[in-house]
Parts: C-alpha cells; sequence; structure tokens
C-alpha cells in the first residue's frame, strides 16, 4: 500500500515512521519554500542574464550551457542566505532542530530533449539514495523551482519499496566517490563515465508514480525509495532543489527502512549538520557506520566539487 501524504499535519515523528514505511508526503508551497525558490531563482536569472532559463538551452551550445550551470550549482551551496533558508523550511514543517541534521542543498537541472544528460545535468538512472551510502534513516526533500510538468519531473517506483534488486552498492565506497567522481562532472558533457551503482538487473518501471507539485511544493520521501529522474521531453530545462536530512535518534540506533539490497561502503553521514547550530555529527555515532574504520580522506562532500 502506498499512501501520498498532502498537507498532512501529523507531528514529525509520526510522519518519519510512515515515510520509513515507504509513503511520501507532499507539502503546498510555504513561506519558507517561497523564499528559498525566489533566492534559487534570482541566482539563476543572474546568471543566464536575461535569458528564460526554462529556454535558455535553445539559444546556446551546450558547451555554454554547462559553463553557465557548473558554477551555480557551487555558488548556490556556499552562499550565505542558503543554509538559513533551509533551517527555516524545516523549522515552519515541525522539525526538532536539535535532532534534525541536514546536508547542504543542490540545485539541479535537467535539460530537455536529451541536450545534456551528463554531468552536470545528470538524469538520474533507477537507484536508492542509500546505494551510494546514505544511512536507511535519511529523507529526501525536492522542490522545483519553476514550474514543472510531468515530463520532466521525478519517478518513484513503487513495486521496489518491498522487493529488492540485484544492483552495484557493494562496489560503491563514498570516499572514493568523493576522490574522484565529483569534481570530473563538469568534463562529463556527452557521455558520463563516472562509476554510479546501477540496478544489475532488468527493472519494471512502470507503473511509476510521479508528483508534479507548484514552484517551492515539496516532495518528501526516504532515502530508500526507487527513484529516477523523468527524461524530460516538455520542451523546457526543469531546475530543482533538494537536500537530505536525517534525525539523531535513528542514527544513534541504526535504525530507518528496512535495508532490502544496499550494500555499499563508507558514509554519507559527516556531510550532515545540526539544524539549530550547524554543528557536525559527533564522530562515535557515525564510526558506527564505518565498517573496517573511515577513510583518512575524501569523508566529506566538499561543496566546490559540486557538479552533482
Ligand atoms: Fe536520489
Amino acid at each position: 500500500m502506498h499512501t501520498v501524504y498532502f498537507d498532512s499535519t501529523v507531528s514529525d515523528d509520526d510522519r518519519r515512521k510512515r515515510l520509513y514505511e515507504g509513503q511520501i508526503f507532499v507539502f503546498s508551497p510555504k513561506p519558507s519554500t517561497i523564499a528559498l525558490v525566489n533566492h534559487a531563482r534570482e541566482m539563476i536569472e543572474e546568471a543566464f542574464k536575461g535569458l528564460d532559463p526554462k529556454t535558455a538551452q535553445f539559444e546556446m551550445s551546450v558547451e555554454e550551457y554547462v559553463a553557465i550551470v557548473a558554477p551555480l550549482k557551487p555558488q548556490f551551496i556556499h552562499h550565505p542566505k542558503t543554509k538559513g533558508l533551509i533551517q527555516d523550511i524545516l523549522r515552519e514543517l515541525n522539525c526538532n532542530l536539535e535532532e534534525t541534521y541536514l546536508d547542504v542543498p543542490r540545485l539541479r537541472m535537467v535539460t530537455s530533449d536529451g541536450y545534456l544528460t551528463s554531468g552536470v545535468g545528470y538524469a538520474h538512472h533507477p537507484h536508492r539514495d542509500t546505494w551510494y551510502s546514505a544511512p536507511m534513516s535519511q529523507f529526501n526533500w525536492w522542490l522545483p523551482i519553476y514550474d514543472i510538468e510531468s515530463e520532466c519531473s521525478m519517478a518513484f517506483h513503487p513495486r521496489y519499496w518491498a522487493e529488492g534488486v540485484e544492483n552495484e552498492s557493494n562496489e560503491f565506497n563514498y570516499y572514493d566517490w568523493n576522490k574522484t567522481s565529483r569534481a570530473n562532472a563538469a568534463q562529463h558533457i556527452k557521455s558520463d563515465t563516472r562509476k554510479q551503482p546501477h540496478a544489475a538487473q532488468e527493472l519494471e518501471l512502470n507503473p511509476q508514480v510521479r508528483i508534479v507539485c507548484p514552484p517551492g511544493g515539496i516532495v518528501l520521501f526516504s532515502g530508500a525509495q526507487m527513484h529516477s529522474t523523468v527524461p524530460n521531453t516538455s520542451g523546457f530545462s526543469r531546475y530543482s532543489i533538494d537536500f537530505r536530512t536525517v534525525n539523531i535518534n535513528e542514527v544513534r540506533t541504526m535504525s530507518g527502512a528496512l535495508n532490502i539490497d544496499s550494500s555499499p561502503t563508507g558514509t554519507s553521514l559527516r556531510d550532515f549538520m545540526r539544524g539549530s547550530d550547524l554543528s557536525r555529527m559527533p564522530e562515535e555515532v557515525v564510526a558506527q557506520y564505518d565498517v573496517g574504520g573511515p577513510a583518512k580522506e575524501h569523508l566529506i562532500f566538499k561543496p566546490e566539487l559540486a557538479q552533482v
């Protein structure tokens, strides 16, 4: 059974329980999300210097497009306003900021008609974030920045919530990924050779669920959900923001969604900061996730390499 809760007012504790059972939450735009979207729009529109970002891809070469959007990604993360706006969203959605940890938000663009599908415009294949070393307790928050259509949205593949698939996550190590793959994303214009964990079997991608919400609407789901980027055939580029949270209680107890097929090494938990004061997570909590101990370097995501 899959339920999409719309503008639910259940407590954060109940919401987390339901998310760990595979349910999805959708929220209408709120003052805090509209503020974040406006902030992102300002940055994007300034970078495109008067061109409409949704159709700018048709006015320039793909190399020129990449030259504009690649620097935007780290700029968005580094901007002094960005983290505070995320904290405001969590507050407005009744998360306890002492317990809730967030990572830096990512700005993504998915162009139409196969113009750019690799590197900085990577259209994600069906995956669980937990294949990429996310903890089973991770939540994903996703917001469109402009109006979207089903043809440029994100898809959930609900069959695989409860059904494990053969996949390459056992070959994925978070620290290796930080070291090699992210920095090179802007170079991947025509194809993408970065080693990412894929399913190693045929997937049944339909029926799939797509959610179309207004700019500043939020789709909230477990990082264990099988999801993918819809190949954009809408005729315009899609811009979105996503960020992740965890609750420290579930991180400590290593609980969350059931792990049915994720076996990467390393953990992304060192990227998370406490909602109240942006302090990092205690190392002894994180260390539980490092089977065989952490790597010596490249433990955290470097925003200046925020290409994916
Ligand atoms: Fe994802």
